[in-house]
């Protein structure tokens, strides 16, 4: 695989977000891409296994069951991108169901190096299909991919496994309409979104009880005192997740056990806690059926056709760019 790398979040930029997040004097906040260095990216794989959480393994049955289907509705030729590959897994079955009707090409957009590796390693046994990574941020790999469209080919873009949910709702429906403005009329973007459940059932899914979740979250100090010289001392935080009624939201938040200073030299920066207090580094957002054609509606796109799982409540949702 071809890979188009730049330092997608340079230390610098790390810093700045950290010093923000940190020194606020409300609730502090960390952006939650930043959960994905490749310690982090390999937990998330891990989590992805786990009983108590459902969403990928949904996310992959529907990619599976309905490839074929999928793919009849787009027309040749057409180039797909994928926002945040993964390990692209999940991705095979529409490559695979592609690639039988026509030469394939597929750009994975991804901040971690390791799930592009992760994503050549699964992929690269497909016939007539070529792949080029690109290492950068989900809107700016789109803008590159575009910017290689072929006359007449149609761009497929896959946002999937719900990552629209981590975003809050005005910036969910903004980043769309960014991806709108990035294709043309009669693109399309296959977005997964994951639907409202029970609060025990997410509580669950973002708590589990072997920790891999807790890890995953408190990976995010121990990537601030590896990255940029802090002394986060890790066994006085703990994995909290919470469930945000009015936001139809499930959140983590790392909670200080006791009150404490951290340093955190590289941001040039001295941090309180009180006991109790959290940082808040994720929200989760989970979605109606029907708010998905609405979103769709607000952002330039018009939601064609609705796949729903049988098991876990999940959408996978063909949006047709208008
Ligand atoms: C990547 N994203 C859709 C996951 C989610 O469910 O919001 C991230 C995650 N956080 C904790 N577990 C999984």
């Amino acid at each position: 695989m071809l890979v188009h790398a730049i330092t997608a979040n340079t230390a610098y930029e790390f810093a700045a977000d950290v010093r923000t997040g940190l020194a606020r004097s409300r609730q502090k906040e960390l952006p939650s891409k930043y959960l994905y260095d490749d310690v982090g990216t390999a937990l998330f794989e891990v989590i992805s296994h786990l009983p108590e959480y459902g969403l990928t393994r949904a996310d992959e049955r529907l990619l599976r069951r309905h490839a074929c289907e999928i793919v009849d509705h787009l027309d040749s030729p057409v180039a797909v991108a994928e926002l945040g590959s993964g390990s692209g897994k999940k991705t095979r079955w529409i490559l695979e169901a592609l690639s039988r009707r026509e030469r394939t090409f597929y750009y994975p957009v991804e901040i971690s190096r390791s799930a592009l590796a992760m994503c050549e390693r699964e992929l690269s046994d497909i016939d007539a299909l070529s792949i080029v990574g690109f290492e950068r941020e989900y809107l700016d790999g789109l803008l590159e991919v575009a910017a290689h469209r072929q006359r007449g080919q149609h761009l497929f873009v896959l946002f999937l496994g719900s990552t629209i949910g981590n975003f809050h709702r005005p910036a969910g429906i903004e980043f769309l309409t960014e991806v709108r403005r990035i294709l043309e009329p009669g693109d399309s973007l296959l977005l997964g979104t994951d639907l409202e459940k029970p609060s025990a059932q997410l509580l669950r899914a973002y708590d589990d009880e072997l920790g891999v979740t807790a890890a995953f979250d408190l990976n995010l100090l121990a990537r601030i005192n590896r990255e940029l010289d802090a002394d986060f001392d890790l066994g006085q935080f703990a994995h909290v997740a919470r469930i945000n009624h009015d936001a139809r939201s499930v959140e983590m938040h790392l909670q200080s056990k006791r009150q404490q200073t951290v340093r955190i030299s590289a941001a040039d920066l001295s941090v309180e806690f009180f006991e109790g207090e959290t940082i808040w580094t994720e929200s989760s957002h989970k979605y109606s059926r029907e708010e998905v054609f609405q979103m769709a509606r607000d952002s330039g796109f018009a939601c064609q056709t609705q796949w729903i799982d049988d098991q876990w409540p999940f959408a996978e949702n063909l949006l047709v760019a208008e």
